[in-house]
Formats: structure tokens, C-alpha cells, sequence
């Protein structure tokens, strides 16, 4: 059984959702896309990450193609998605150098752009991809305000922004940001060391994980820290029955952030697979030698 988690006052995502960044990678026809998203929703994954870059522009309307031709599912899913990248693509010509756009201009457009290519009325939740050196946070509200207003887009927030970026976004908006979509895996612990994770909790903000396993690098990343990670990955392995990927998800899972996951799989396998990480509780001394083995030292 995946959780669900109240992100917003209108909106409730899984705990453990998926991400399309991949999608093209994973040579889907309709038919099998189809297939695979019945089979999420079947299970309890029903939250789906998008950005407007991903797939040089693509990723949304493939996923859209299907939605459009199946609506009764709609109300079944959460749709996410994000913008403030801009990526030089033939997709969009207009787009002379890679960069970061979030003016209220911007922002608006590519929001309508994302509702015409996923088919879809209204978005659940629009992120700013990245913090904008240029941002004027005011800008930005205005944005989202005028967004929410019109019913195109329910809830609104962030990715990879830190505390004081959050904190500066959210002082001109009149509603609350939902979340800061971060990265958090067994090889980058930025977010939980720079005090991010503690006023995520103290404004009950609950963080979507991106690349929880390491986008496979826990599988496959040669470094010493790679070998140790596996190391005990493996010990675990033999003491709890689980396989890595479900411990490492597990641990993510024992952070007191309870996170929603946003995991980026395409092999319905293992996303079934992965979800067996709510049943598998590491104890204490068990996350901290996983700890250890990503740091190369014992804690302080
Ligand atoms: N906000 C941001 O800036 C940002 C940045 C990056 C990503 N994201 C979001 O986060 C989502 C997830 O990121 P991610 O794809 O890096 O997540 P991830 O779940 O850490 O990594 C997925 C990769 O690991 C492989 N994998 C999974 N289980 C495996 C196993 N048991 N053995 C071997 N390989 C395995 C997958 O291959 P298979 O497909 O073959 O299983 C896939 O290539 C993205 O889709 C995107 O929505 C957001």
C-alpha cells in the first residue's frame, strides 16, 4: 500500500510517484505507455513529474498524447510539472542560449504550453525548475498568482532552491509554497546538511525526492564511494532479504522529512518492486552505516 500525502490543502500526492525525464529513453509505443500508467495508477502511483525541457520539449506531449485519448484518467493523477529552464532546442527556435527565465512572462506562457501538450485543464502543481540568479521574486508571485486565479494551476513551488530562496519566493506570495523538489540519495546529502531539512520541518513542507537512487549510480558508480555504498547495500541485503534499491529507498524514507519519493523508472517490475521500501523499516545503527559508507568516515 503506497501513502498518501496531503501536500497542500487540494492536493494529496503518493508517496512514491514517477518521473518522465526518461520517457523517450524508454521507447514505449502508445499502446505500452498506456499500459504502464494504468498499471502505476493500479498500484497507488498515481503522482507524475514533468518539466517542460524534458525530452528536448517532448516528454509532456508524448505522456499528453495518451491522456488525451484516455481523459477518465485525469482524475485519477496528479500532474507536475516545472519551468524556468531554457534549453537550446530545434523544438523551440526561439531559444538562442541556455539559461533560466522566470519572468512573469515566461512562467505563464510556459505553463499554457505545458496544459496544451499534456491535454490536460489544469496542472496539480508547477515548480520552479531551478533558483534563478536573475528571479525577482515579486515577478514570479505575480505568476503564480495570476495562474491560480485563472484555475490553470492548483498549487505552486520549487526545486533545488535552498531555505532563503524558498524563503524570499514565498514572502511575496499570498498562499503557500507546496514544496522544494530536492535532491536527496545515498551520494548527496546537500540538502540535509546546509538546514534545508529542518525548515522544510518547521513549516511542514514536505520535499519531493528526485533521483533517489542516484539516477543507478548506487548500482553502477565505480568511485570507492560507489564500492562502499554496495558494500553495505549488500550486508543489508543479506540481514534484511531486501534488494538495494528497496533499502535505499527505505532509507530515504526513515528521514524525518517523509518525503514523497520521485522515483525514474520505466520497468513497472521495479517500481512494484521498489514500493516493498514502506514495509522495510532500517533501524538506527542499520541508516547510519549506509551513512558512513557514503561519508568514508564514522559520525563525529
Ligand atoms: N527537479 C529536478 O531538478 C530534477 C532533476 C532530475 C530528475 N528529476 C525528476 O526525478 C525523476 C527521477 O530521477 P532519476 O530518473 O534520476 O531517478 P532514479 O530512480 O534515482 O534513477 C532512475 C534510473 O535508475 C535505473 N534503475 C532503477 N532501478 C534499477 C535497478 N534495480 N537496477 C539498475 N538500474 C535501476 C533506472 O533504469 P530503468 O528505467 O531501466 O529501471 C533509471 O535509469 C526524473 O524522472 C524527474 O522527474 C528532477
Amino acid at each position: 500500500m503506497i501513502p498518501k500525502l496531503k501536500i497542500s490543502d487540494n492536493l494529496e500526492l503518493s508517496q512514491l510517484s514517477l518521473g518522465f525525464w526518461r520517457l523517450l529513453k524508454w521507447n514505449f509505443s502508445g499502446k505500452e505507455l498506456l499500459g504502464f500508467i494504468k498499471e502505476l495508477t493500479e498500484i497507488g502511483v498515481t503522482s507524475f513529474d514533468h518539466a517542460d525541457i524534458y525530452g528536448d520539449y517532448m516528454c509532456e506531449s508524448v505522456f499528453g498524447n495518451i491522456l488525451g485519448e484516455n481523459s477518465h484518467l485525469r482524475s485519477q493523477i496528479q500532474l507536475v510539472t516545472k519551468c524556468g529552464i531554457k534549453l537550446v532546442s530545434k523544438n523551440r527556435p526561439a531559444n538562442s542560449f541556455h539559461c533560466y527565465d522566470t519572468t512573469k512572462d515566461y512562467i505563464i506562457a510556459e505553463a499554457e504550453k505545458s496544459l496544451k501538450n499534456l491535454k490536460t485543464d489544469y496542472l496539480d502543481l508547477l515548480l520552479i525548475h531551478r533558483p534563478d540568479y536573475l528571479m525577482n521574486a515579486e515577478e514570479v508571485a505575480e505568476a503564480f498568482t495570476s495562474l491560480k486565479n485563472s484555475g490553470k494551476v492548483n498549487n505552486f513551488g520549487v526545486s533545488n532552491f535552498t531555505r532563503s530562496q524558498f524563503e524570499l519566493l514565498q514572502s511575496f506570495l499570498p498562499f503557500k509554497l507546496a514544496t522544494d523538489q530536492i535532491e536527496i540519495n545515498l551520494f548527496n546529502f546537500k540538502h540535509l546538511e546546509n538546514g534545508d531539512s529542518e525548515f522544510l520541518q518547521m513549516n511542514k513542507i514536505i520535499p519531493m525526492v528526485w533521483s533517489p537512487l542516484a539516477g543507478g549510480r548506487i548500482f553502477t558508480d565505480k568511485s570507492e564511494k560507489g564500492e562502499r555504498i554496495r558494500y553495505v547495500l549488500g550486508e543489508l541485503r543479506e540481514e534484511t532479504g531486501a534488494e538495494y534499491d528497496v533499502i535505499a529507498l527505505s532509507w530515504l524514507l526513515k528521514l524525518p522529512l517523509n518525503p514523497v519519493i520521485v522515483l525514474g523508472s520505466g520497468k513497472i517490475k521495479r517500481i512494484r518492486n521498489a514500493a516493498k521500501a514502506f514495509n522495510l523499516e532500517l533501524t538506527n545503527e542499520q541508516w547510519y552505516r549506509l551513512w558512513t559508507a557514503s561519508k568514508g568516515h564514522e559520525a563525529p
